[in-house]
């Protein structure tokens, strides 16, 4: 008899049940939510305390390697295969940094730049590219040039080039950095093993509609859960851009580090 017994339900009764399965579910929803929040706050917890405090932030990648870039503030690096500036005192941050280490770039990057004196300073330069052959890439640049098929095997490359200077089991520099240009950075930026950014920010905002081939930095917000800013300081505004006809640039030098491991 019970079974066939069905309580009558108004339709008030009806909504507010509904109201209710809704409310308990969406109450059930937020305590998963806490709760995977709190987890997630104790695992980065030794990678939160640690982040003002800079010589103990996250050192122990392997094979860390560090990125260098300078971006305009629509994050343009390149336009029609050139840099869209001449900053006398950026190509010095850049020499200073990269002198003596392995340098790793583009196919594009390094056919712009083979030709220049400023890859000189460095130790070894790798270019990645399915197309260059060494030989090609030594016509271009003479010394130190090594070509890989792959971003990995650029890596791999660069840590068995520097492993002799590492013998004393010194970790704590970058020997290999990252210089360009934007299919590169975008791979070294999602890579676990990259440690450090070092952006120089241009204030100029370049006008992208205007040209065909433009390349660029991946915008912040892409990158910047894994980094924190530590360091920025300007430049002396001595830069021109000559497509916007600006010169005394205003820069900015940005050093990021790797705070949360992916
Ligand atoms: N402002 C800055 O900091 C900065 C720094 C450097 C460069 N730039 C600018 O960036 C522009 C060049 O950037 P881009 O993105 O066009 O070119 P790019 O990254 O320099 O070079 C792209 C080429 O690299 C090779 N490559 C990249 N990833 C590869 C992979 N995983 N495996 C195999 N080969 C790979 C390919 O060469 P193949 O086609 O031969 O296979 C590809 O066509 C230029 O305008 C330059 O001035 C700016």
């Amino acid at each position: 008899m019970f079974g066939f017994y069905k309580p009558k339900q108004t339709l008030s009764t009806a909504l507010q049940l509904n109201r209710f399965q809704f409310a308990h579910r969406a109450y059930v929803r937020q305590l998963d939510w806490c709760a995977k929040d709190s987890a997630e706050k104790k695992s980065h917890k030794k990678w939160r305390t640690v982040e003002s405090k800079k010589d103990t932030v996250n050192p122990n990648i392997p094979n860390k390697f560090g990125i260098i870039a300078a971006a305009s503030n629509n994050y343009v690096i390149g336009l029609d295969g050139q840099l869209p500036w001449r900053i006398k005192e950026d190509v010095d941050y850049f020499k200073e940094i990269t002198a003596n280490k392995v340098l790793v770039l583009g196919r594009i990057s390094f056919e712009e730049s083979s030709n220049q004196a400023h890859l000189q300073h460095c130790r070894h330069i790798v270019v990645v590219s399915k197309t260059m052959t060494a030989a090609a890439a030594a016509a271009n640049a003479g010394h130190n040039v090594h070509v890989t098929k792959s971003f990995d095997e650029a890596l791999q490359l660069a840590h068995t080039l520097t492993a002799d200077s590492k013998n004393n089991h010194d970790h704590s520099t970058i020997d290999c950095w990252i210089g360009g240009g934007q299919l590169l950075f975008e791979q070294a930026l999602l890579h676990p093993s990259a440690f450090e950014v070092h952006l120089t920010k241009v204030n100029v905002d370049i006008n992208e509609l205007a040209y065909k081939h433009l390349a660029k930095f991946p915008a912040e917000y892409r990158w910047d859960y894994r980094f924190k800013k530590v360091s920025s300081w300007p430049g002396s505004g001595l830069g021109t851009c000559k497509l916007t006809g600006k010169s005394n640039l205003e820069y900015s030098f940005n050093v990021y580090e790797c705070f949360r491991p992916r």
